[in-house]
Formats: structure tokens, C-alpha cells, sequence
């Protein structure tokens, strides 16, 4: 990559408060000192643990959504302002499983976005093909359109917020890796659409992630692509040792 990376683990819904704290504190070590970002997006029940933990080291905290709502009648959900007035940094919006499973769409991961810019946090905003798309031939379409209308109202100064991770839905928990020239490639197309939308300047500044069964054995090879800005890490970012090398890799 050409810009700093950076490596976010998205723990989804692994981990009590005495395994968090447990993984967190063996982590610690290994990537202290690391010349990339470091974050680690948690359930809300483990945030003010790993807030704790995390404290004075080089790793930031992040949640892995949140409402588009300041406060109100939601019943089970979360608004961007209590992610910050915790001290957390990070959220991630519009995951492949809160389209898949939860009913988010395009529309709705655009007002997360605005709720979280306008909240402070700094968004890991992830976009992707399904498997039928990609073999549909219509992949960049599909990243086109879900980033264009995810950054609906997004300013070029709030852009500098905002991580992309692109993650193909095939490649999720699957051990199925998009090959280094797939990851590529579309984060490629993807900071096309962002130089489109706001200038070459911008969309060159541009941290853009792959996400999907990257682990310590493929890391390297995906991470030495001019357009991938680091990962956004499921599975491996569950054990401290992995996601330590993959973190290596990025620096
Ligand atoms: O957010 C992370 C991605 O969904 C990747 O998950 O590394 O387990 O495939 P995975």
C-alpha cells in the first residue's frame, strides 16, 4: 500500500468481558509499537472493558454499529453519541451480516454514516458483492452504488473520517480469499468512485481495506497491493497471535 494501513479486527458476536480482557491483554504486547492503525471492534457489552484495557497503548476501540437516531423509541439499539461519550472511536457500518440478517440497506447504512460523522466517531464503512453479482459480472456496479449512496451528504472534510472496507460477501468466514489482483482491483474501482464524487485528492488519501478470510497466512500478499489499506478481520482477529502478524504485515 502507498498509505498507512490499517488493521481493524471485527470481533462480531465473540467474546464475554473475561475472554476479551483475557485476549486483549495478550494482544497488547504483540502489536505495540506497529507502524500501522490498530482497532479492534468490539460487542457493546465488551466496549468499556476494552476501552479499559486498551488504554495508553496504540490500540483504539471501536463498535461494530450503531443507530441512526440521536436518542428515542428503539427499542435494542445504540445511538452514535453513547459510542462517544464512552471514548469510543471506531464504528462500523453496514456490514455484509447487518444487510444480510438485519435488513440494512443502502439507505439506512447512509444514515448511520451522517449519525456517526455527526457523532465524532470515525466509520469503517463496509461495501461488497454478493457471489451471484460477481459472477453477474456486476461487482463494480454493486461497490459503485452502495459507496455513492452510503456517502450521500458526506462532506469532503467528514471523508477523512471514513475507512471503506471493501469485503466480498463470498469471501466472509468462508476461507475463501479474494485473490490479491480481485482485492485490487475493486478497491481500485472503489477509489475511482471517491475521486468521481470528490476529487483525485481525496479519493489518493483514502485508506480502503479488504475484508474477507484474511489471516496471517494470505495478509502479506493482499497488503503488498498499491490499493489495499489494510484489512478488516474477522475470525483471525480472535486470536492475538494472528492478528499480530497480519498487523506485522501492514507496518
Ligand atoms: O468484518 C470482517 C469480515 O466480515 C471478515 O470476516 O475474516 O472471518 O472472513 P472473516
Amino acid at each position: 500500500t502507498l498509505r498507512k494501513a490499517v488493521i481493524a479486527g471485527n470481533w462480531k458476536m465473540n467474546k464475554n468481558r473475561k475472554e476479551a480482557k483475557a485476549l486483549i491483554e495478550e494482544m497488547k504486547p504483540l502489536v505495540a509499537g506497529a507502524d500501522c492503525g490498530v482497532v479492534i471492534c468490539v460487542p457493546y457489552t465488551n466496549l468499556e472493558t476494552a476501552l479499559q484495557a486498551t488504554e495508553g497503548t496504540n490500540i483504539k476501540v471501536g463498535a461494530e454499529n450503531c443507530h441512526w437516531a440521536k436518542s428515542g423509541a428503539f427499542t435494542g439499539e445504540i445511538s452514535a453519541d453513547m459510542l462517544t461519550e464512552m471514548g469510543v472511536e471506531y464504528v462500523v457500518i453496514g456490514h455484509s451480516e447487518r444487510r444480510q440478517y438485519f435488513g440494512e440497506t443502502d439507505a439506512t447504512v447512509n444514515q448511520r454514516v451522517r449519525a456517526a460523522l455527526d457523532a465524532g466517531l470515525n466509520v469503517i464503512l463496509c461495501v461488497g458483492e454478493l457471489l451471484e453479482q460477481r459472477e453477474q459480472g456486476i461487482t463494480e456496479e454493486v461497490c459503485g452504488m452502495q459507496t455513492k449512496v452510503a456517502l450521500g451528504g458526506v462532506s469532503k472534510e467528514e471523508l477523512k473520517k471514513i475507512i471503506i472496507a471493501y469485503e466480498p460477501v463470498w469471501a466472509i468466514g468462508t476461507g475463501k480469499t479474494a485473490t490479491a489482483q480481485q482485492a485490487n482491483e475493486v478497491n481500485h474501482y472503489i477509489r475511482t468512485v471517491v475521486g468521481g464524487l470528490y476529487g483525485q485528492d481525496a479519493a489518493d488519501a483514502m485508506t480502503i481495506q479488504y475484508g474477507g478470510s484474511m489471516n496471517a497466512g494470505n495478509a502479506e500478499e493482499l497488503l503488498a497491493q498499491p490499493d489495499v489499506d489494510g484489512g478488516l478481520i474477522g475470525g483471525a482477529s480472535l486470536k492475538a497471535a494472528d492478528f499480530s502478524v497480519i498487523v506485522k504485515a501492514a507496518s
